[in-house]
C-alpha cells in the first residue's frame, strides 16, 4: 500500500520484492500495525530524508526473516522478527508483502508468547509509552492523566503505568470508559473539548503528578498542563509542550520525541510478556481494508490498536 506523491491517496499496487543490501535483513510481512504517523509520513512529515515512490507507507511490522544482506549478524533467515522498520530510505514500508529494515535499527526477535499480530501492533505505541513513563518516573500511589487514552498509545500506557501502582484517569471519549477501566484506569473523564480542563480541575484541585497528553494542540496543553502539580510533569506526543516555561503551576513540560531502538523494545517486550501485558489490538484488516483503517486513524477515530493482517 503506497502513495505516487506526498498528499496522494494510498492505493494498493504491485512492486518487486526488494533486495537486502549490506546490514540489511528481507522481511516476509505477516503483520503491519496502523499508527498515525503512517499517514504523516504518506502526507510529506518527512519530505527532508531521502525517499522513494511509490512510497509504501507502515514503520511497524512483524513477520520472517526471508533473506540476509551482507554483514547481517543478529538474524538468520527464518526467524520471526518485530519492530519499528523506519529508515531511509522512506517508502521502504511494512504495509507490503515484503520489505527491508536493517538490522541495527528497532528491532528484535518476536517472543513465543506473542503472535504476529500482536508483535505487529506494539513497537511505535509500546516504546512511546515506555519512554513517557520513563520520563515520569512514577511512585506508587501518583497520579497520572492520560488525554486522548482510547487510542494505541494511550491502551498501552495504561497497563504499563498501572504496573507502576500508578492511579490513572483515563481522559477519553466515553464510548471507550469501560475498555479503558478494565486496563487498569482508577477512572476516566469524558474528553469532548469543551470544559476539558476544568473537568480535570475540578477532579484534581491539588493538580495530578503527571499528564500524559495524546492529541492536544499546543493551547490546550497549556490548559491541561496547569492542572498538573508544582514539580510534576506533563510530555506531549504530537509537540504542543512548551519547555521554556514551567507553566502557571510550576510544572515540568516536555515534548516526547520517541528514539526507538532494540534495547528500548527488548525492556517493552520484557515487561509486557512477564506482566502478561493486554496487546490492545482491537481489529485486524486486510491490505485493501487498511485503507479505509488509515483514514479512521488520521481522524482520531481509532480505538486501540488495527492491524493488517497480510
Ligand atoms: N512524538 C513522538 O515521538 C510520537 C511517537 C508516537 C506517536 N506520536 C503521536 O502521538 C499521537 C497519539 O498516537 P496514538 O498512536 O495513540 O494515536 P491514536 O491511536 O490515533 O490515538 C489518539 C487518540 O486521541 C484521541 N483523539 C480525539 N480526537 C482526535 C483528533 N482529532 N485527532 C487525533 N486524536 C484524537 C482519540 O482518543 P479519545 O477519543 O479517547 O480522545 C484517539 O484514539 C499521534 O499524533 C502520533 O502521531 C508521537
Amino acid at each position: 500500500m503506497a502513495v505516487d506523491r506526498f498528499g496522494g491517496e494510498p492505493r494498493v499496487v504491485e512492486l518487486p520484492v526488494p533486495v537486502a543490501g549490506p546490514g540489511e535483513v528481507l522481511v516476509r510481512v505477516a503483520a503491519a500495525g496502523i499508527n498515525p504517523y503512517d499517514a504523516k509520513v504518506g502526507d510529506g512529515i518527512l519530505e527532508g530524508r531521502p525517499h522513494v515512490f511509490p512510497l509504501v507507507l507502515g514503520v511497524d511490522g512483524a513477520g520472517t526473516v526471508e533473506a540476509c544482506g551482507p554483514g547481517v549478524t543478529r538474524f538468520v533467515r527464518g526467524d520471526p522478527i518485530f519492530g519499528q522498520f523506519l529508515h531511509d530510505p522512506v517508502g521502504v514500508g511494512t504495509y507490503a508483502e515484503y520489505t527491508l529494515v536493517p538490522e541495527r535499527i528497532g528491532v528484535t526477535k518476536v517472543p513465543r508468547e506473542l503472535s504476529s499480530v500482536q508483535a505487529a501492533a506494539l513497537p511505535t505505541s509500546g516504546m512511546t509509552a515506555l519512554a513517557a513513563l520513563d520520563t515520569f518516573a512514577l511512585r506508587p500511589g501518583d497520579s497520572l492523566a492520560i488525554v486522548g487514552a482510547s487510542g494505541g498509545i494511550g491502551s498501552i500506557a495504561i497497563p504499563l503505568a498501572a504496573g507502576r501502582r500508578a492511579s490513572i484517569v483515563a481522559l477519553a471519549r466515553p464510548a471507550s470508559a469501560a475498555r479503558l477501566r478494565a486496563l487498569g484506569a482508577a477512572e476516566t473523564i469524558d474528553s469532548a473539548p469543551d470544559g476539558l480542563p476544568e473537568r480535570l480541575r475540578r477532579r484534581f484541585p491539588g493538580g495530578v503528578d503527571a499528564l500524559l497528553d495524546l492529541m492536544s494542540a499546543a493551547p490546550r496543553f497549556a490548559e491541561l498542563a496547569s492542572s498538573v502539580r508544582p514539580g510534576g510533569t506533563a510530555v506531549s506526543t504530537v509537540y504542543a509542550a512548551d519547555p521554556s516555561r514551567a507553566g502557571p503551576s510550576g510544572a515540568r513540560q516536555i515534548n516526547l520525541s520517541l528514539e526507538p531502538s532494540a534495547a528500548l523494545l527488548d525492556r517493552l517486550v520484557d515487561e509486557v510478556v512477564s506482566r502478561r501485558i493486554p496487546v490492545p489490538v482491537e481489529r485486524t484488516v486486510s491490505l485493501d481494508g487498511a485503507i479505509g483503517a488509515l483514514r479512521e486513524v488520521k481522524a482520531g477515530r481509532g480505538a486501540g490498536k488495527t492491524v493488517i493482517v497480510i
